[in-house]
């Protein structure tokens, strides 16, 4: 259950670091010369609330022109507008990091919306916007924690206390742990809620209040998330690799009967259960770069997918590049993984697995037990980082001809130093001057 460690409306200001706070103080005053009002909501509201940190994109609503209180944020804060939309009254805002604090590596994104209504033609459907009140605003969102804003009215260069609106009991319920829906067509108008709860209730370990429960089995009934576009459903579980632990959002998933929706071959099996759990216990001290998790948890995540049914779902969920070549190294590299013993030599080892690529064999490394396991694992971290002294320039001094041999030879001698025949740079001129001397050796005269 979350524990709320802040309450007031001063208690949630004094949680914002120093930099945020004089970037949402000029903002409200800027907001404020424009006759708006600027009310800051969803999920910072709810991680102040929680006392973490202020460390994502900052959402807020406009009483007032969204669109044209962006351009002059941007103007006024050295940001500038990404992304503008005035059908919607939405507007982004990306500031460089360094206008905010020096040592701010990333830029921060202010994403304004103004203040609306949405009605929703058909289930499932892009809602049509109107501009409505912060109450009316309010009334359309998914949760009740989310459903919290706090006006940011400044005062010189800091903001003051203001009014904290919170018309559906959020904080009440992100205190007594529970996911509740504002209204019995919540899922309905949008089916992509079911997602974005199952992420919450994963991450904050919420539980669904019981007509919550209800309104999501019945929307689970009329196949509301099959018919939600897969671009948009694509979007939500990429999040999930997002979390701080994934695998409690795929358990979860599982419990709610979303796996086999979301994709009907997918199994949370208890091996890729304890694959993924496996995988995030290690992943701090692992040795990969973080870049590849979320690449790791989705060729886990479909490891027992054949070949068949990974193309089905490169397809369906119209995969990026990366992920769709993730999907398809992870199916092929099974299939060479009968290949691998203990007694191999590690240029055998190189010659085996070289082929595949880091996220491939990392899923490897933790959905398979030992012995592939490990040899995958000292294949990754000691055997394919080893690099030659030597390279194709300075074989051609040594008297190589440029073609085919050249590479051959530096093929044989990667083999060599992997099997630690040669262990130096002059040991690899020697091995590679012996070479030479062999009948049909390539080289000069
Ligand atoms: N929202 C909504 N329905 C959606 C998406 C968003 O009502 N389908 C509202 C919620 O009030 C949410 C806010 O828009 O809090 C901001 O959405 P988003 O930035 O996507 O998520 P956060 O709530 O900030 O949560 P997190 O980034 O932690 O997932």
């Amino acid at each position: 259950m979350p524990k709320l460690v802040r309450r007031t409306p001063s208690d949630l200001l004094a949680g914002l670091a120093a930099p945020v706070e004089k970037l949402l103080a000029r903002a409200a005053t800027v907001a404020q010369s424009h006759g708006a009002t600027l009310w800051l909501v969803g999920g910072v509201v709810r991680d102040l609330f929680l006392g973490l940190p202020v460390e994502r994109d900052i959402d807020l609503v406009v009483e007032g022109d969204a669109v044209a209180l962006a351009q002059d944020l941007a103007v006024a804060l050295a940001g500038r507008v990404v992304a503008a939309h005035d059908a919607f009254g939405t507007a982004t805002v990306e500031i460089n990091g360094r206008h905010i604090a020096h040592n701010a590596r990333n830029a921060i994104f202010l994403d304004l919306a103004g203040a609306r209504r949405e009605i929703y033609p058909h289930p499932a459907a892009l809602p049509v916007v109107q501009t409505a009140s912060i109450a009316e605003d309010l009334a359309r969102r998914d949760f009740s924690i989310n459903a919290v804003v706090l006006e940011l009215h400044a005062d010189g260069s800091s903001l003051q206390p203001a009014r904290l609106l919170d018309p559906f009991g959020g904080q009440h319920d992100l205190e007594a742990g529970v996911l509740r829906v504002l209204h019995s067509a919540s899922f309905v108008d949008d089916p992509t809620r079911i997602l974005r709860g199952l992420r919450l209730a994963a991450r904050l370990d919420l539980v669904v209040e019981p007509h919550t429960e209800t309104f999501l089995e019945q929307a689970l009934e009329r196949k509301l998330l099959e018919e939600t576009s897969s671009d948009r459903i694509r979007t939500e579980l990429c999040l999930v690799f997002d979390e701080p632990r994934p695998s409690q959002v795929l358990r979860l998933a599982d419990r709610w009967g979303l796996t086999s929706l979301i994709f009907p071959a997918l199994r949370w099996s208890e091996r890729i259960e304890q694959a993924v759990v496996r995988f995030e216990n290690e992943m701090a001290n692992a040795a990969h770069d973080s870049t590849l998790h979320a690449q790791v948890y989705l060729g886990l995540l479909t490891y027992d997918l054949s070949t068949e049914e990974r193309e089905i779902l490169i397809a369906r969920y119209r995969l990026p590049n990366e992920s769709a070549w993730l999907l398809r190294d992870v199916g092929a590299v099974q299939t060479v993984l009968e290949q691998l013993s203990p007694t191999l030599r590690s240029s055998e080892i190189d010659t085996i697995l070289r082929p595949f690529g880091p996220a491939a064999l990392w899923t490897v490394s933790y959905a398979e037990s030992s012995p592939v396991s490990a040899i995958v694992q000292r294949y990754l971290l000691e055997l394919r980082p080893i690099a030659l002294s030597l390279d194709g320039h300075a074989l051609q001094r040594l008297g190589v001809l440029p073609g085919p041999q050249l590479g051959q030879l530096l093929r044989a001698l990667r083999a060599a130093r992997l099997d630690g025949l040669v262990t130096s740079q002059a040991e690899e001129e020697t091995w590679v001057r012996e070479q030479m001397r062999q009948p049909g050796a390539g080289g000069e005269a």
